[in-house]
C-alpha cells in the first residue's frame, strides 16, 4: 500500500470533523507516539493481529494493519514478542468465544513481563454487553476495546488510549455509516476482498450476526469499482466481494441496483481476471443473477450456497424463508446454466427440534446436490437469538452421532465430486510456493479447488495452464503446460 501523505496535517489544531481527514489526523497524532515508544524502545515497535471468524473479519483485519503500519508498527508473527496485540473476535459459536478467552489469559503472563505490551481487542464479540462486563470485570488488563461499527475509528481510539494511559472502550450499537478511503494492507498482493455491503437484515433464528454486525447497508457502486480499479493496477487479479448476503446487494442504495447489474459493472474492469463473491442466501439468488453467472468470462465457478437443514419443517423455524424442494430446484437451476459449477454449504445439525427424520431430509439434499464440500457445524446457542429460547435442545450425544454421519457422507461424496475434474487442463491461478515441497507451487482453480505442481515463487499472482494429473480427495496434482 502507498504512504498516506501525512505532512500537509497541523496538529496544533483541532481535529476535521468530516471522515476520513479526522481518521487521516489521528493517524499523524499516533506516530507521534509511536516515534516517541520507538526511541524508548530502541527498535521499531511491532503488532500482531489475530482474526478469528469469517472472512469480514478478515477484510476488517487488513484495514487494521493498513492503519497500524502508517503509524510506525511493523508485523510480528509471534503473538508473546509483539509490542501490541490484536484480537479480531468472532462470536457465530460458543466455541470462538471460548479461545479469545483463553488466549488472553496466556497473554495476561507475557504482559506481566512487558509493561509497555498493548492488549487491543474487538471485532463481533465485543458487540455483545455481557462479554465487554466480564473484561471489564476480569480483564483489567486489556488496553482498547472497541466493535464492529467503529472499526474506521482505530487511528483515534488509539491515539486516545496513548493520550489517557487507561483503557478505552467504545462499543457502538449500530451505524447507518460506510467510510471510505482508509488505509488497507493486503495478505496477498494478487487477491483482495471488498466489501460490497456491510451488515444483515435476515435474522435466521439460530444466527447472531445481525446482532453484531447491524442492519444492512450496501457501498456505492462507483466506491466499490473505483476500489477494485485501484486493486487491480496495484496487481490484483482476482477479488472477492463479501457480504453477509450478497444477493440483496443495492435495496437499500437511493438508486436501487442489483447484485446481478453490480457484476456485470464489474466484469468491465480491465486486468480483473477473476471475481468471487460470498455469501449467496437461496431466498435471494434471482434467475438475474444466473443469467450473468453462464455469460460471464471472470465469474469463477464456484458457489456458496448455505443450505443450513434439508428439512422444510426446521428450514422454516430457521427462518430461512425456502422450502427443501425450492432449494434443491435452484440448484437444478444453477447446474443447467452452468454445469460445470461446484457447488459448497453450510449445515447445521441439532437445530432445536431437529428429529431423526429432519436429520435425514438434511442427509437427502447431500446426496441430491452432491456438494464439492459442506462446512458442518454443530448448533451452537447463542443468548439473544429466537432459538436460544426454543423448547427441544437436542442432547449432546444424539448431535454427535447425526454429526458424524453428516461428515462421512459429506467426504465421501466430496471426494468423488473433486475428481471428475481428473485429465483436463484448467487455468490455474497461483497462490503460494507448497507448504511441504518448496519445489511445488499451490494454486485455484476457477471452481476453489487447489492443485499442486511443479513451480517456483515467480509464479505467485500469476495464471497457468495447468493439466490435472491426479485427484488426492480434495486436491490436484498436476503439471504446467503454459
Ligand atoms: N451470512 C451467511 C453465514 C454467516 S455465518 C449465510 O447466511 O450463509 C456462517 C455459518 O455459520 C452459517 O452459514 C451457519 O451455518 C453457521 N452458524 C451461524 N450461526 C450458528 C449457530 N448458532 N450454531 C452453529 N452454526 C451457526
Ligand atoms: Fe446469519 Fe442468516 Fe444473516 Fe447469514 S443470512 S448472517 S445466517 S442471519
Ligand atoms: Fe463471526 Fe462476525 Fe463473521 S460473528 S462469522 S466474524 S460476521
Amino acid at each position: 500500500m502507498q504512504s498516506l501523505d501525512l505532512t500537509g496535517i497541523d496538529l496544533i489544531k483541532e481535529a476535521p470533523i468530516q471522515e476520513p481527514q479526522r481518521q487521516y489526523y489521528y493517524i499523524a497524532k499516533a506516530k507521534q507516539y509511536v516515534d516517541r515508544l520507538a526511541e524508548t524502545l530502541g527498535r521499531t515497535p511491532t503488532f500482531c493481529v489475530t482474526t478469528f471468524g469469517c472472512q469480514m473479519n478478515a477484510r476488517d483485519s487488513e484495514k487494521l494493519v493498513g492503519i497500524l503500519e502508517q503509524i510506525g508498527y511493523k508485523e510480528e508473527t509471534n503473538e508473546e514478542n509483539a509490542d501490541f496485540v490484536i484480537f479480531n473476535t468472532c462470536t457465530v459459536r460458543e466455541n470462538a468465544n471460548m479461545r479469545v478467552y483463553g488466549r488472553l489469559g496466556q497473554l495476561s503472563r507475557v504482559k506481566k513481563k512487558n509493561p509497555h505490551m498493548m492488549i487491543g481487542l474487538c471485532g463481533c464479540m465485543m458487540q455483545e454487553a455481557h462479554v465487554v462486563e466480564k473484561l471489564k470485570k476480569s480483564y483489567r488488563y486489556v488496553d482498547l476495546i472497541f466493535g464492529t461499527h467503529n472499526i474506521y475509528k482505530f487511528a483515534e481510539l488509539l491515539a486516545t488510549r496513548y493520550e489517557s494511559g487507561s483503557m478505552v472502550i467504545d462499543i457502538w450499537k449500530d451505524t447507518d455509516k460506510i467510510v471510505e478511503d482508509l488505509p488497507s494492507e493486503r495478505k496477498f498482493s494478487f487477491k483482495s476482498g471488498v466489501n460490497i455491503m456491510f451488515g444483515c437484515n435476515n435474522f435466521c433464528s439460530y444466527c447472531i450476526v445481525p446482532y453484531v454486525r447491524g442492519r444492512e447497508r450496501s457501498r456505492q457502486p462507483k466506491d466499490i469499482i473505483r476500489e477494485i480499479e485501484n486493486l487491480v493496477a496495484d496487481g490484483v487479479v482476482e477479488v472477492m466481494l463479501l457480504g453477509q448476503n450478497v444477493n440483496s446487494y443495492g435495496k437499500t442504495l437511493d438508486e436501487p441496483m442489483t447484485f446481478a447489474q453490480l457484476l456485470q459493472e464489474i466484469e468491465k474492469i480491465e486486468g480483473l481476471k477473476r471475481i468471487r463473491f460470498m455469501t449467496s442466501h437461496p431466498k435471494d439468488l434471482s434467475d438475474e443473477l444466473i443469467e450473468v453467472m453462464k455469460c460471464s468470462k471472470k465469474i469463477c465457478k464456484h458457489l456458496h450456497l448455505p443450505v443450513q437443514s434439508g428439512s422444510t419443517r426446521i428450514l422454516e423455524k430457521m427462518n430461512r424463508r425456502y422450502t427443501k424442494e425450492q432449494y434443491l430446484k435452484l440448484v437444478e437451476k444453477i447446474k443447467e446454466a452452468v454445469p460445470d459449477i461446484s457447488l459448497t454449504t453450510d449445515i447445521i445439525v441439532g437445530f432445536p427440534g431437529e428429529t431423526e427424520e429432519d436429520f435425514l431430509e438434511t442427509m437427502d439434499v447431500v446426496r441430491k446436490v452432491q456438494y464439492d464440500s459442506a462446512f458442518t457445524f454443530i448448533y451452537s446457542k447463542r443468548s439473544g437469538t429466537p432459538a436460544a429460547v426454543m423448547e427441544n435442545q437436542i442432547p449432546e450425544a444424539v448431535i454427535k452421532d447425526r454429526f458424524d454421519r453428516l461428515l462421512k457422507e459429506v467426504q465421501d461424496i466430496s471426494s468423488k465430486v473433486c475428481s471428475v475434474h481428473t485429465g483436463t487442463t484448467q487455468e490455474v491461478l497461483v497462490e503460494a510456493l507448497n507448504d511441504h515441497d518448496t519445489s511445488l507451487v499451490t494454486g485455484r482453480l476457477s471452481n476453489n479447488i487447489l492443485v499442486h505442481f511443479k513451480g517456483d515463487s515467480e509464479l505467485i499472482g500469476k495464471l497457468v495452464q495447468v493439466h490435472l494429473d491426479e485427484c488426492r480427495g480434495f486436491y490436484y496434482i498436476g503439471h504446467r503446460l503454459s
